[in-house]
């Protein structure tokens, strides 16, 4: 992919005043050269979304509901998101997943009601300490992304977006190193040849703990297309440099 794509998760924070300030310093300032997204919690898509118009920067949510409407209290659906002028929506992140019980089977069809809908899932896969340690991390991510698969046909799968995150990288300030990043991306790459017809232009995202300093080499890796970032978006300088990184990446390549 030339066009690197790199997404703020601002997770469970922000209220009106803060998000404001925020979007004040991004608006305007966002490099061209870069696809750039922030995923913000659902009360304030509508000021986020405000906020965002004409400034090349896309709307995301961080979930969404698998089904289309109904007694399902407390979930937000695909349409509803759309209404919003979401494009884009995390599905599968580990804090729903250890948090929220979500299996591998839900992820897969939160990813598909998504893209039904018209949205892009991004979609997040990675393995934990434990499993990393215990040698299964090859195994572990295989079986997330045949979940995918099973419930995608190739021609849908194509318009996904991945993210590999390690579970150990999130929140740790430990990023991954290059080499551990290139080597699992890699090894997305092959499997999306076996599932899509353009596997190239899947774009496949790094997150965890990627800041300024680390962004540059992670999003240079023959492999990456970008990156989830959660502490470091929550700050506009940093994001900013996470996003000019990104930039700087894709003319490299
Ligand atoms: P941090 O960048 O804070 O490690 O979070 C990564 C993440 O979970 C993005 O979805």
């Amino acid at each position: 992919m030339e066009r690197k794509l790199v997404v703020g998760n601002w997770k469970m924070n922000g209220d009106r005043v803060r998000n404001s300030a925020l979007l004040d310093q991004l608006v305007g300032a966002m490099p061209a050269a870069v696809d750039c997204a922030v995923c913000v919690p659902f009360p304030y898509l509508p000021q986020v979304g405000e906020s965002l118009v004409g400034s090349g920067v896309a709307l995301g949510a961080q979930d969404v509901s698998e089904f289309p409407e109904g007694a399902y209290t407390g979930d937000v659906s695909v349409a509803m998101l759309a209404d919003w002028g979401v494009r884009f929506v995390i599905v599968g992140h580990s804090e729903r997943r250890a948090m929220h019980g979500e299996s591998d089977l839900t992820v897969a069809r939160k990813a598909a009601a998504a893209l039904d809908g018209g949205l892009v899932p991004i979609a997040c896969f990675g393995e934990t300490l434990v499993e990393r340690e215990s040698g299964v991390t090859e195994l572990v991510l295989l079986r997330q992304l045949d979940a995918l698969a099973a419930n995608l046909s190739p021609e849908a799968l194509q318009g996904i977006v991945l993210a590999y995150e390690p579970v150990w990288a999130i929140g740790t300030g430990r990023a991954a190193t290059a080499e551990q990043v290139q080597t699992v991306l890699a090894l997305v790459r092959r499997w999306l040849a076996d599932h899509v017809p353009a596997p190239e232009r899947v774009r496949i995202l790094y997150g965890g703990s990627v800041k300024p300093e680390t962004a540059g080499g992670l999003f240079s890796l023959p492999d990456a297309d970008g990156g989830l970032i959660g502490g470091a978006s929550l700050d506009a300088q940093s994001f900013l440099e996470i996003c000019q990184a990104a930039g700087s990446a894709a003319q490299g390549n």
